[in-house]
């Protein structure tokens, strides 16, 4: 005899954060985590191929000084989350996606240099994304490049964006101005590249 259900069936969503990846864990600043998100804004090797403030470095700040975790709720309008390495619990950088419209997001990353080259800089990219068409619902994700950053364009490419134009000095940072590179994915591209990965598999 089938033993009869007691209780009632849970409704409750699974936990939006943290992200896993096969080596790296996505989550929410914690206040100890402000020293290092500072020494990697302010690395010169990332500031001069991301020399914009980053969004991530402002809401690291922030959970540096509320000392009260986010909540992961799902209408947030931006995650602005630590890269943790799975194996040394280590936090290797930092990235973020914040909605700019109802249903696009803007997509950004950075890693401390000893970690770049080793495909961490793509991994964090595709869940980002992942996140953002599954969890956020969103129809485009796009990203803005500095022309001479090609490690990052490399990793949009690789992340399944497309190029969309250039942009003359679309950033200024004090009285210096920046070309930039936009990319974009629409979440049909996305779909289709992810069952395209899925039969490769099988
Ligand atoms: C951009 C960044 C995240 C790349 O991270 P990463 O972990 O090195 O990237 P990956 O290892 O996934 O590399 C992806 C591809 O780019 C290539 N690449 C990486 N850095 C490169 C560089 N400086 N020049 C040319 N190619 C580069 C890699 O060889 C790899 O190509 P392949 O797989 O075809 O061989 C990292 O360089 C960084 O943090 N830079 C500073 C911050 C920044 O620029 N953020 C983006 C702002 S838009």
């Amino acid at each position: 005899m089938n033993t009869p259900l007691t209780g009632r069936t849970s409704h409750t969503q699974p936990p939006l954060l943290p992200i896993r990846t096969a080596r790296l864990l996505l989550r929410d600043f914690l206040s100890s985590d402000l020293q290092a998100v500072e020494a990697l804004a302010a690395h010169p090797r990332v500031r001069e191929q991301a020399p914009f403030e980053s969004r991530a470095l402002l809401v690291a700040r922030r959970a540096a000084h509320t000392k009260v975790a986010r909540r992961p709720s799902r209408d947030r309008k931006s995650y602005e989350l630590a890269v943790i390495h799975r194996k040394s619990h280590k936090l290797i950088g930092a990235c973020d996606i914040a909605r700019v419209g109802r249903h696009s997001a803007d997509l950004g990353y950075m890693l401390l240099p000893r970690h770049w080259g080793y495909g961490y800089g793509t991994e964090v990219a595709k869940a980002m994304i992942q996140f953002g068409f599954e969890t956020m619902k969103l129809k485009h994700i796009t990203a803005i490049v500095a022309t001479d950053n090609e490690g990052s364009r490399r990793v949009l490419m690789k992340a399944g964006l497309m190029w969309q134009g250039l942009v003359r000095r679309a950033l200024r940072v004090g009285s210096r101005h920046w070309d930039c590179h936009q990319y974009t994915i629409d979440r049909a591209r996305w779909q289709s590249q992810a069952t395209q990965t899925r039969a490769k598999k099988r």
